[in-house]
Order: C-alpha cells, then sequence, then structure tokens
C-alpha cells in the first residue's frame, strides 16, 4: 500500500551521501551553467536541494545560490559545508510549498525531481509550480529535471546495477498504473538481482506520480508559467528527448 507520507521520512545522510545518483554532480552543474547560460552574478533557488551538492557547486563557481530543503539534517549539513568554504549560499528548512523569499530569483531549479511528484496528491505538487512562479523574476527561468513518465512506464518492471565514480547502487523499479507512480527501491549493497522483488513490500520504497510531458505543461500554466523546451537530462548520446528516462523542462513566466 502506497504510503503517502514517505517523502517526509525517506531522506537521510546516512542512506543517500554515497549513494550512485548524488555523484557526477560538478559535470551537471557545468552542464546547467552552459544551458542556461548564466550571468556572473546570477541568483539561483533550488528547491529541494537535498544536501546542497548543486547548491554549493554553483556557489563555489560564484553565483549567489538559496537552497531550500524539508530535511533537517541535509539542511544542517549544507549550511555547516557552506560555512567552512566560506560560501555565499544560504540554505533554509522549508517545505517547498510554503516558501517565500523577499527577493526574487533569475534561476529556479527544481533539479533530481525538486519533490515534484512526491507530494499527496497532483493538487499538492501544483503548489510546487506556484512557488517557482511567486520566487522567479520576470525574465527568470525554471529548469525541472524529473523522470520520464514515457520511458519507466513501458520499461517496468525492472532491475538495474548503478556505478558512478566508484558508488553503486541496486535499483528495481515497478509501475502502478493506476496512479501512475513508479515504486523504486534503490540499496547500496548487492541484491539478488534476478529475483522478482517486490520493492512496495520492502518497507523503505520511494513513490514518484509521474506526470508527462503535457501535464506538466498544464500545470506550469495554472501557475502562470510557460513550458518553452524539453530536453533530454545529462544525457551523453544524443536521444530524443521522450525516449530519455530523464528530462529537462525549462519554462519562463507567461
Ligand atoms: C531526490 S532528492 C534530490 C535532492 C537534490 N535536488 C539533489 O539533486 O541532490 C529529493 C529531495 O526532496 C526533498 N523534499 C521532499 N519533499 C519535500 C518538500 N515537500 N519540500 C522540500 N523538500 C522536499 C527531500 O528532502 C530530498 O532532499
Amino acid at each position: 500500500m502506497q504510503n503517502s507520507n514517505w517523502y517526509k521520512n525517506h531522506w537521510s545522510l546516512k542512506k543517500h551521501l554515497n549513494a550512485a545518483w548524488t555523484k557526477n554532480t560538478e559535470h551537471q552543474v557545468t552542464v546547467l551553467e552552459n544551458m542556461l547560460q548564466l550571468k556572473p552574478n546570477a541568483n539561483i533557488l533550488d528547491l529541494a536541494c537535498g544536501f546542497g551538492r548543486h547548491s554549493l557547486e554553483f556557489s563555489r563557481r560564484g553565483y549567489r545560490v538559496t537552497g531550500v530543503d524539508l530535511c533537517r539534517e541535509f539542511v544542517d549539513f549544507a549550511s555547516q559545508q557552506a560555512k567552512q568554504e566560506r560560501l555565499e549560499a544560504s540554505f533554509i528548512r522549508s517545505d517547498v510549498r510554503n516558501f517565500n523569499s523577499n527577493e526574487k530569483f533569475d534561476i529556479v531549479l527544481s533539479l533530481f525531481d525538486g519533490a515534484i511528484g512526491y507530494l499527496e496528491s497532483q493538487f499538492e505538487d501544483q503548489k510546487i509550480f506556484n512557488t517557482v512562479k511567486r520566487n522567479l523574476k520576470q525574465d527568470g527561468v525554471h529548469l525541472a529535471h524529473i523522470l520520464n513518465q514515457k520511458f519507466y512506464s513501458k520499461k517496468c518492471p525492472f532491475h538495474e546495477e548503478v556505478s558512478v565514480c566508484g558508488s553503486t547502487t541496486y535499483n528495481f523499479y515497478l509501475w502502478d498504473e493506476v496512479n501512475n507512480t513508479l515504486i523504486h527501491s534503490g540499496y547500496t549493497e548487492k541484491k539478488k538481482l534476478n529475483s522478482q522483488v517486490d520493492p512496495s513490500l520492502q518497507g523503505e520504497a520511494s513513490h514518484y506520480r509521474l506526470y508527462s510531458v503535457n501535464e506538466i505543461s498544464k500545470m506550469l500554466d495554472v501557475a502562470g508559467l510557460e513550458l518553452t523546451k524539453v530536453k533530454p537530462a545529462f544525457c551523453k548520446n544524443s536521444v530524443h528527448a521522450l525516449q530519455s528516462p530523464e528530462l529537462i523542462i525549462l519554462s519562463k513566466v507567461k
């Protein structure tokens, strides 16, 4: 059965600091820097920033960054890191739905889901886009990096072993077609990859409601934003966007 609170209790440094999906950050920031053609003094809002890996890297490169996340342990870790390195980055513990800043941002990022699809319902997910709109400058850009519904709904069920920069994660995926939800379990110890594991029975599964590009476009529209581009995310080979496992969706204020 789906635990609609999973996103509140799932995240910890112990589980995620060394997971394969958190690696390659410098490369990702270089890709984003080029894609967004950032001005040297750009100010960036990183929504659901995790333990601040992108925020800290943007800040090392001279940008002014604010990171927001619900997980206290992640926010404390990122703040501590910024202090140690004397970086101009601030980290705030907040639910993305409620976040409001006095200043507006050139760039708003929702990276590695940015919590889109984690919340209790589509109505709640819509509030993330409303937050983007409230905090984005009139000529600013929002970049959302999400899992591709088309890809996962076709490919599931499957399992994979992912190794990035020496970290290996064993992933199991199921597709719940009634709720358009991807059920994912990731482990850093080796599991029996050839068995049909039902991750929803493992107690530690994540439940990502995945949206089609059309649905995202409508949610952006409701928030007062306009989709401008869809690209494959962080892909070395040039895959057609809609065949890629992950997508980058760019939008601007209408
Ligand atoms: C997959 S992680 C991505 C973290 C980061 N963007 C990265 O790439 O490392 C998802 C993050 O969303 C955060 N999160 C989940 N629900 C949230 C909410 N309602 N408000 C703020 N952050 C949330 C989690 O605490 C977690 O850090």
